[in-house]
This record gives C-alpha cells, structure tokens and sequence, in this order.
C-alpha cells in the first residue's frame, strides 16, 4: 500500500493573515478599506513608462544576481545623499524582490537552530515567522509609552543565545520613530553584546513634521554590524512590484547572497533598469514625506469631530486610535464590526502580537486619495 507522507507544517500557529481577511471582509461589505497598507492612488507614469521601455529595449533576461550594478550604484547615491555614507555598489548592496524578503533572507543568513533574536511588539507580521521557520525563537518584548524601546528591559532579555536584534523605524503599525537616544541606547548594547541588527526601514522616505530619519547607515559603529532593509514600493506606490534591498558590509553581505542566489537568484530586470534611471529624479523621493504628511494631517482633521482618539504618528502610512469612547469590544471584534457596520476596514493592533493582546486599538492606513479619506471619515464621525 503507497504511504501518503504527511507534510510537516513549519508554522502551525500561522493561519490567514489579518490583512487578507480585512481586505476581504471590505471587498465583501463593500467598505472603504484602510486595512491593508497600499497606496490607491497612481503610481508615477514616468516611472512605468521606463518600465515599458526596458522592456521593449530588450532588456527582459536574467539580471546579475546582486543586482543591475547601475540601480545599486544609484542606491549607493542616495545613500551618500541622504545617510552620508557610501556603501560599496559591488560589495555591500544586494536587489531583492521586497523588503519583506530582504528580513527573511537576513535572518536566514544569522541565525542558527537555538538562537535567540529580540523583536519589539507590536511587530510587522513576518519577523517572528521569518525567526521561527530558521529554528531560532524571538524574545518578544512590548513597546512602551508611545511605543518606544524600553532598552532597560532589553539589557535584561539579552542572553549568551542572542544572535540579533530587530528594528523598524518607522514603525509599523504605530507610527513612532527612532530618536537619537534610541540611536545611543542601541549602541551601548551592541558594544556590549555581540549581536547583529536587522533594520527595517522600508518607510524611510515616509517621516514627518521635520523629523530626520535615522537611518542605522548614518552611524558606523551600527552599520557594521546591520543588514538594512528597504522597499521601493513603499517609496514609489507600487507594493505590488515587491522589489527592495539590503545593505550590509561585504563580510555580512557574501554570506547573505549565498542564501539569495540559490532562493530567488535575482530580480525583475526591466523594472531595475527603470528604477536605476528613476532614481536619479531625486525630488521624487525627497518630496516623499511632506506629501504623505500632507494625508496624515488632512485624515486627523477630518477625524476631528469623531469619538475616535487618534495617537501620534511620526512616519509611515499608519495612525492608531483608541475607541473606547465607542465600544468595550476587544479590537478584533470592533475592527470586525465597524467594516460591517459603519463600512470602514481597519487592522486591530492585536494582529501585531503573538499572543493577540488587545490594546484597545486599531489601525488607519491613510496613504490613500482625498476622496476616499473623505469617504472614511464621513463614515467614521457617524459612529
Ligand atoms: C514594516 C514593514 N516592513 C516590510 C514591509 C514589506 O515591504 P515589501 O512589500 O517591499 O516586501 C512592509 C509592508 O507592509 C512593512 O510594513
């Protein structure tokens, strides 16, 4: 009699993701959906005109598997622009396909069956997963106050099994950033402990009120020992396009393609040929961030008659608010009911902890047109 062999599931507690069952409830209810963090409005038509032109110039096989050397070199510029330092094209920049993918392939590159990696909650879905699947276990440690780091309690979760340390900065989904203490506390730690540091930055663009990014490659001490992540369709509204990279010194990054040639090998060729001449139109990231402030400030005002509370966000496309004017149910719960009721879809921040704690909030992605903020925000000041 055949055997059937049974398929080892790598991650029995992950199911369907938060973000897919929201985008499917309002696709269902036909409500605005302020879930899931994508633009819905254009992407540059210059930007996939070149695309287009790539394509039909033939450049359509497969791309060197770091990379299309003029994008890494145009990233290494921007760099130099905007961090003041300039990795090396060649040796320290790697192309993959998204910034989620970029993490994944960083962790696969650190850690070892056993390791410890400290990621701070509420946390961006993947890294724990990511931490799990290479056998190694995540120290989870909950923000604080405005969801800052608590680097007391960090010092005391450190062990001789910590292999990493995971940063995002701005941060999904609550918005805050990295200050120059966080930025000192960090380095303390790492001249103490040998850990490396994953640094998602895939928002690094989206900052606001004057507020400088601090980018780990503004600091030596802390790039030597980061892979720093990024995306660029967060920078130019195209998340579907899953197309980012890392940055790491040469000694990090050998090994990490060692893990990247033999997974996806290398990206999407046209579409690097188009970014690597895009990139050289610098206001097109540079204007980035007063732009997004701009729907930010423009959602809170028209939230402000509400019984909603919203939180401080410094960056990224996310503001949380707080409902308990409205409702004792727990997020999931009021996420659910508010899209069915009130026609809104948001992600309850419990979606961002292992063990779902309820904090009582949820999510806004407001990197969406003016029309359809207005739509939301008419439904919202009705609840
Ligand atoms: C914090 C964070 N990191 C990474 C990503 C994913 O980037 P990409 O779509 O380039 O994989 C996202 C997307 O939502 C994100 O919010």
């Amino acid at each position: 009699m055949t055997v059937i062999p049974e398929v080892p599931d790598k991650l029995p507690f992950a199911g369907t993701t938060i973000f897919t069952t929201m985008s499917a409830l309002a696709a269902e209810t036909g409500a605005v959906n302020l879930g899931q963090g994508f633009p819905d409005f254009p992407m540059s038509a210059a930007l996939s005109d070149l695309v287009a032109d790539a394509m039909r110039a033939q450049y359509n096989q497969y791309a060197p598997m770091a990379g299309w050397l003029p994008l890494r070199e145009a990233i290494a510029t921007k760099i130099e622009l905007l961090y003041g330092c300039r990795p090396d094209p060649v040796t320290d920049i790697t192309v993959t396909p998204g910034g989620t993918y970029a993490i994944y392939t960083a962790l696969t590159t650190l850690l070892q069956p056993g390791d410890e990696v400290i990621v701070f909650e509420p946390a961006y879905d993947s890294y724990v997963p990511n931490i799990i699947v290479n056998g190694a276990r995540p120290v989870l440690i909950p923000l604080t106050g405005e969801f800052r780091i608590p680097w007391s309690e960090v010092e005391r979760q450190v062990t001789s099994r910590t292999r990493a340390i995971v940063i995002n900065s701005p941060h999904n989904p609550t918005g805050s950033v990295l200050h120059p203490d966080d930025i000192e506390a960090l380095t303390a730690l790492i001249h103490k402990h040998p850990l490396f540091i994953i640094s998602d930055e895939v928002y690094e663009h989206l900052v606001f009120d004057g507020i400088p990014h601090l980018s780990l490659l503004r600091y030596p001490a802390l790039r030597e020992r980061a892979f720093v992540c990024f995306s660029f369709g967060k920078t130019y509204h195209c998340t579907g396009w899953k197309i980012g990279y890392a940055v790491a010194p040469e000694k990090m990054t050998t090994p990490f393609r060692k893990i990247h040639q033999y997974n996806c090998f290398s990206c999407h060729t046209p579409v690097q040929v188009a970014l690597a001449q895009y990139l050289e139109t610098r206001d097109a990231y540079l204007q980035l961030g007063a732009f997004m402030q701009q729907k930010r400030d423009y959602f809170i005002s028209l939230l402000q008659s509400s019984r909603f509370d919203l939180l401080p966000s410094s960056g990224s496309y996310f503001v949380c608010a707080r409902y308990n004017k409205i409702s004792e149910l727990d997020d999931a719960a009021f996420a659910t009911w508010l899209t069915r009721r009130h026609g809104v879809a948001t992600i309850p921040l419990s979606a961002f902890y292992q063990q779902k704690t309820d904090s009582g909030l949820i999510r806004f992605c407001f990197a969406k047109k003016e029309s359809t903020l207005e739509k939301a925000a008419r439904q919202l000041c009705a609840v």
